[in-house]
């Protein structure tokens, strides 16, 4: 679902990736760990097409990323649930409006919009805060929104880059047992985090970058932080 093949990413002169070969079945559940700085969110970005590689072949969904027109890349975010840590929810809208959005934007018809977008905040246990404003839920819950949105359309493939980066333990739990049962369902996840306690908790494939190369790739993996970053967060 998930292919790059002898990927590099440089930017400037300065390596991120350096020859990244990786493959995610469908329906697989992954982390991409490793310390701040490791190519995390370039990897990501590359899968949505923010980015595009310096060299090497990235596929999704079957589809080579590198050989996809500028028009086509909205068709491509279609096929693609994406997930933020700072959630990017209309801080004007509704929960509801807010999943709703992307469907709008499709024109999809308004009785389609509500069964999907009812569907969707069920999935993620929000069924009775479609009402509520951004400002008036938890981070927790925006988060769950996010993840609403995300999956509202059915998308095959769920990339969340650090979405767990500004919540709690607790909650940060919850989210990644949320999106584990999301992905029994056969969507492919695929989860960047620095974060050791949800990915030891989870115990799913671990692929660790440093240094912008793949230094393990695991499944039912643990991942430690490498002890300079400990030390940095210690410090
Ligand atoms: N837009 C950019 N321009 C230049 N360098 C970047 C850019 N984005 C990331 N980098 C560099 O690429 C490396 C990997 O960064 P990043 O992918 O953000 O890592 P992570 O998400 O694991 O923290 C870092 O050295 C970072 O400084
Ligand atoms: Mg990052």
């Amino acid at each position: 679902m998930i292919r790059l093949q002898n990927v590099h990413k440089n930017y400037g002169g300065c390596p991120a990736l350096t020859n990244i070969n990786l493959h995610i079945a469908p329906g697989e559940f992954a982390f991409l760990v490793g310390p701040s700085g490791a190519g995390k969110s370039t990897l990501m970005r590359l899968l949505y097409r923010e980015e595009a590689p310096t060299t090497g072949m990235v596929f999704v969904g079957g589809v080579n990323l590198n050989r996809l027109r500028a028009n086509q890349v909205p068709l491509l975010r279609r096929k693609l649930g994406i997930i933020f840590q700072d959630y990017k929810l209309l801080p004007r809208q509704t929960a509801f409006a807010n999943v709703a959005y992307v469907l709008r934007a499709l024109g999809v018809d308004e009785r389609e919009i509500a069964r999907r977008v009812t569907s969707a905040l069920c999935v993620v246990n929000l069924e009775n805060k479609g009402d509520a404003y951004p400002d008036e839920l938890s981070g927790g819950e925006q988060q769950r929104v996010g993840i609403a949105r995300a999956i509202v359309n059915g998308p095959p493939v769920l990339l969340a880059d650090e979405p767990t980066g500004n919540l709690d333990p607790a909650t940060s739990l919850e989210i990644v047992q949320l999106l584990a049962r999301i992905s029994e369902r056969g969507t492919t996840i695929l989860i960047s985090t620095h974060d050791q306690f949800i990915v030891n908790a989870t115990r799913k494939r671990v692929i660790a970058l440093r240094q912008g190369e793949i230094s393990s790739d695991v499944d039912s993996g643990f991942y430690d932080a490498e002890p300079s970053a400990m030390q940095n967060i210690e410090g």
